[in-house]
């Protein structure tokens, strides 16, 4: 298969054309609930959620990022529906429940709380090949006390060196919308983008340079563009042209490696 390109197709036709355990990493957001209408397209949820198990690798973590639509006044609960379908019906582990926090979110009107979140399922086959985690500094420097046993038995203290990192929570936040998601501006044209630093944050944790990253509804080229800058191969579909005109167009574009917040 091509490497580096947006096929122009449903994701399903270009996952078909794959072997067994090709892909390293997939990182995604699903049209859901038909929230948005994404130039009127759907997806056989199903069919790709076992596609999906067949083309990763062994280890292979899925990033799926959804949220619920409220139909009738009730969130409608797909999320949930399709996290428990992967596990028990395709058989991948539910290896963690993420949640990609909007720091910004659109205000919400009615008896409901603003929505900030949306899940951010990571989906592993077999236990996750690659972990490179996130870390933060901790509070406490300097020693800490430690118990040890002494010669005698007897309890003792001895001064150590605390940790001075520790790993990041998984409530991941970010600021979001124009100008902020990405800089990009032709990527707008979408209505639907990832940040970049939340694709940015899962690549650099779930992948080592030269893996092989899949996008199966590639939008406006998110995952494309940061898999490439971060030294990934990577591949996508996307079944609307004119999303892929977008996301190529934008792929032209970007130069630099200092978009991110390095890790
Ligand atoms: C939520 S958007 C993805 C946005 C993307 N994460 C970004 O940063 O731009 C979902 C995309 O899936 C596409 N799509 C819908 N059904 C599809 C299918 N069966 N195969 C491939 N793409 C599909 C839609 O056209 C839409 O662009």
């Amino acid at each position: 298969m091509e490497l580096y390109k947006i096929y122009n197709e449903d994701c399903l036709i270009t996952m078909g054309r794959m072997p067994n355990e090709f892909i390293d990493f997939v990182i995604t957001s699903p049209p859901y609930d038909d929230i948005r209408n994404y130039n009127g397209f759907h997806f056989e949820f199903e069919k790709i959620a076992h596609e999906l198990f067949r083309i990763l690798k062994i280890g292979g973590i899925v990033i799926w990022v959804v949220a619920d639509a409220t139909v009738d006044g009730s969130e409608t609960g797909t999320s949930f529906k399709q996290a428990l379908f992967f596990k028990e019906k395709v058989g991948f582990r539910i290896h963690d429940t993420m949640i990609y926090y909007k720091n910004n979110p659109m205000p919400q009107t009615g008896k409901r709380y603003h929505q900030h979140f949306e899940y951010m399922f990571a989906f592993s086959k077999g236990s996750p090949k690659t972990f490179n985690p996130i870390t933060e500094q901790t509070k406490y420097r300097g020693l800490a006390n430690m118990k040890n046993r002494g010669k005698e038995g007897l309890l003792d203290y001895e001064k150590v060196p605390r940790t001075t990192e520790k790993k990041v929570g998984n409530v991941f936040f970010y600021s979001v919308g124009g100008g902020i998601s990405t800089k990009d501006k032709i990527a707008y044209h979408h209505p639907a983008i990832f940040p970049e630093q939340l694709v940015y944050d899962q690549i650099y944790t779930w992948t080592n340079e030269g893996d092989l990253v899949y996008d199966p509804f590639m939008g406006s080229g998110t995952t494309a563009k940061v898999a490439h800058i971060m030294n990934r191969k990577w591949i996508g579909s996307e079944i609307s042209k004119e999303y892929v005109e977008i996301a190529n167009e934008r792929l032209k574009n970007y130069t630099t490696n200092n978009l991110f917040t390095k890790k």
